[in-house]
């Protein structure tokens, strides 16, 4: 498989990192609009290739990116640059909106046209919003957004470290926007099989503390993981790899996303091009409280920029391959 990634900043790196260590890839095109940049990502990683599973590194243009199946853009900016780390700021990473949309204005139609079949990943924030203007510049759908596939498992690492388990036993995810009004299900969170209230009382954790202490872990795990690091990048690296390698698996897998709203068209989650893809509205009420419910109206993207206004429903989407 051929990837391309556009953006070589902290997140662009580390997705390239990650791709090449999981043999997600054969071929690796990094661009930058700093080429220099990309040109000493390239150089750098090139001299791991030999012990490890991906043959060949690069920067490029876009010209580059011709036959690529998979392109990752992580192109913009990001959270410390654009103050988006405030705690107490409910707009979140929506603050970037308008700055990433002229961004990605000039990249997505230079993307489309080198590699028109390429499937293509939206990392940069404010990830759906930007995945539906990208649906729209790009002229087709073959378009999923990040969404809230790292909060889901920020939910489940702290989940377990409450109650002192291995994250690989807990089932939990997190909907609606990436940021702080997201909505962590806790009525389907479960601990092998055990509904989460149940498997508190068993650990001896009440569960509203475990709760309330999951809650502000989860929000503002991207903050803190800026105030200490400038940039969040390894987790979401790892995800972009593995959401990689999930569409060129045999099985389903399921993962959070959302649909549009409006009636016009939903809001598909794609693994591979050209497969069916299937979209589960969750029925998860008790969880879905005010901060969701506000969601949709944040998730406008700005007037006059070329996107559709839609509202998001949160949901799962099965990626089929
Ligand atoms: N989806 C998620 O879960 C998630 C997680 C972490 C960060 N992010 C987002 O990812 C984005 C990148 O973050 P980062 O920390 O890597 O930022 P960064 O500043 O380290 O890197 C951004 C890169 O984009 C490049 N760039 C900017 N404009 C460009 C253009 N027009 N064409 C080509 N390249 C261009 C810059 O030169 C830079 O190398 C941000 O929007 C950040 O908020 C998303």
């Amino acid at each position: 498989m051929k990837v391309g990634i556009i953006g070589v900043g902290a997140v662009g790196s580390a997705c390239a990192i990650a791709l090449m260590q999981r043999g997600s890839a054969r071929e690796i095109v990094l661009v930058d609009k700093t080429r220099a940049r990309a040109r000493a990502v390239a150089l750098d990683m090139r001299y791991g290739a030999p012990v490890s599973p991906t043959a060949d590194v690069r920067d490029g243009s876009y010209d580059d990116l011709k036959g690529a199946d998979l392109v990752l853009i992580t192109a913009g900016v990001n959270e410390k640059s654009g103050g988006a780390t405030d705690r107490s700021d409910a707009e979140g990473r929506l603050k970037l909106l308008d700055a990433n949309v002229s961004i990605y204005q000039e990249i997505v139609p230079q993307v489309v046209t080198a590699a028109p079949e390429a499937l293509l990943v939206i990392v940069t924030d404010p990830p759906d919003p930007l995945a539906d203007l990208t649906r729209h510049l790009a002229g087709h759908d073959r378009v999923i957004s990040t969404g809230t596939v790292i909060d889901s498992l920020r939910f489940r690492v702290h989940l377990a470290d409450r109650l002192g388990l291995n994250p690989a036993s807990v089932e939990a995810m997190a909907i609606g926007e990436h940021g702080t009004s997201e909505v962590l299900l806790w009525s389907s969170a479960t601990v092998a099989g055990l509904p989460i209230q149940d498997a508190c009382q068993q650990c001896g954790e009440p569960f509203e503390k475990v709760r309330e202490a999951v809650e502000r872990d989860v929000r503002f795990a991207n903050i803190t993981i800026i105030e200490g690091n400038n940039a969040s990048q390894y987790g979401i690296g790892i995800v972009c790899a593995r959401g990689n390698g999930s569409g060129r698996a045999r099985r389903a897998e399921h993962l959070p996303s959302c649909q549009l709203s409006t009636g016009l068209r939903r809001y598909p989650g794609v693994a591979q091009r050209g497969r069916p893809q299937r979209h589960h509205p969750g029925p998860y009420a008790s969880d879905v409280g005010p901060r969701a419910r506000a969601a949709p109206a944040q998730r406008r993207a700005p007037a006059g920029r070329g996107a559709p206004a839609a509202g998001c429903d949160p949901g799962f989407v099965t990626l089929s391959s």
